[in-house]
């Protein structure tokens, strides 16, 4: 894909999601494991499908929101009832709790959608007359790379609780996509339903373009002559490779990381799925865009800043500071540093003979000055990484490295 591609908005976007990510999947003997069905993984060929969809009566859904524009929650929330979307795979999974009472509602229009490189996660593509552009995010119980991709009711809470929080963070790099609007069917614990994220960036800033953080290194599945998007854009540029990406790029990352963890306790997990870069009219980076709002809340953080905690479940439920050690470790030295900018410094040296230790220096010292006091958080001289081979959907099971971390 040529790099200037990216300013056509969303067609280009989607193009990045589905197929300019080969190679990027190779972070962990799980990562390119995938249960769903061939016609909806995003690599396939299939420009979109259909989301089944029901009318489902207010007083029998859970609703949460986080602002949402009142287009979309218009288009949700409707007078006869809510639409709920069901992914087609999950609608005709007996096994999905409830789905013969949810089969049973009064059928409504289908929703073309076209996967996300998340799988569970799908672009609308008929918008009509106004309403936002918006994503869906699916309860897909399949194993889909480490985990089984369910969206329960607690899931929903958080990602749109996690939503409204962000709003108080003020950080001239930070934005991230709302998962402003949340519906569950039912009330209880085993109660699932879909989340809708907007396409458009908090706050806003107007002529800017996002590339998934994944696609700047990854190849493209299409075109394997290309050049890797990085390469494109510092070529364009015309900039100096490595002050570059750190400056425009890593550094940026790791200080929203730090500043969001640091002030609200929250955990975002920015590997480069997560993640994407705001670009302006001439591929500038200009700042880091989040999604993926439903994360680990550290209680003692929100604790100290003085914050409540209006989030179900028990947080990080770490009962001893190792665990709250080996969680921070997880999200930064893995899901940050290898999951995402271990990627990033191959390019940096197989194309530019970059010095490793360099980089990783810089990038140190930056996550020093934002978070200075790591220390009390990170377990010391070593990382902690999901233990493979654990018990499936168990978040908590990591185990030692031994090895030094090598981004902090
Ligand atoms: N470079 C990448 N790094 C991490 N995950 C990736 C990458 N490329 C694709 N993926 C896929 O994205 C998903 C990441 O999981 P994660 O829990 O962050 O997302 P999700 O909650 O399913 O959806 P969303 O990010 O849309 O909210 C996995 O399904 C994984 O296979
Ligand atoms: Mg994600």
């Amino acid at each position: 894909m040529e790099l200037a591609a990216v300013g056509q908005g969303a067609r280009a976007f989607l193009y990045m999601e589905r197929y300019v990510i080969e190679g990027a999947k190779t972070y962990s003997p799980l990562a390119s494991r995938t249960e769903a069905a061939v016609r909806y993984q995003p690599e396939n060929e299939a420009p979109s499908f259909g989301l089944v969809t029901v009318c489902a009566p207010r007083d029998r859904v859970s609703l949460f929101q986080a602002d949402p524009v009142p287009g979309l929650l218009r288009h949700f929330v409707r007078p006869e009832g809510v639409l709920f979307p069901v992914h087609p795979a999950t609608w005709r999974n007996d096994a999905a709790e409830g789905i013969e009472d949810i089969r049973a509602l009064p059928p409504s229009t289908p929703i073309q959608v076209a996967p996300t490189a998340s799988t569970r996660t799908v672009l609308a593509l008929e918008q009509l007359q106004g309403v936002p552009d918006h994503y869906i995010k699916l309860h897909y119980p399949v194993r889909i790379s480490r985990f089984n991709r369910e969206l329960r009711l607690k899931n929903i809470h958080n990602s749109v609780a996690v939503c409204s929080d962000l709003a108080h963070v003020l950080f001239d790099s930070f934005a991230y996509l709302p998962d402003s609007l949340g519906v569950a069917l039912g009330a209880g614990g085993r109660a699932w339903g879909f989340l809708v994220r907007e396409a458009r960036a908090r706050p806003f800033v107007a002529g800017r373009f996002l590339i998934p953080c994944f696609a700047l290194y990854a190849g493209d599945l299409k075109h394997p002559e290309s050049p890797p998007l990085l390469v494109q854009m510092i070529a364009r540029l015309g900039v100096d490779p490595v002050p570059f990406v750190i400056d425009r790029v890593l550094g940026p990352i790791v200080a929203c990381w730090a500043t969001v963890a640091r002030e609200r306790g929250i955990l975002l997990e920015s590997h480069a799925q997560n993640t994407l870069i705001e670009v302006d009219r001439d591929m500038v980076p200009r700042r880091v865009v989040h999604r993926d709002l439903d994360v680990w809340i550290d209680p003692g953080a929100r604790r100290r800043a003085g914050l409540a905690m209006p989030f179900l479940g028990r947080g990080m439920a770490a009962d001893t500071d190792e665990e709250v050690q080996g969680h921070y470790s997880l999200v930064y030295d893995q899901f940050l540093g290898h999951h995402f900018f271990d990627y990033v410094l191959v390019i940096l040296k197989g194309y530019y003979g970059a010095d490793e230790e360099l980089v990783r220096a810089r990038v140190r010292e930056i996550f020093r000055r934002f978070f200075p006091d790591a220390d009390r958080l990170f377990p010391a001289g070593t990382m902690f990484k999901f233990r493979n081979g654990a018990p499936p959907d168990s978040k908590a099971t990591l185990e030692d490295m031994r090895q030094a971390p090598g981004w902090r």
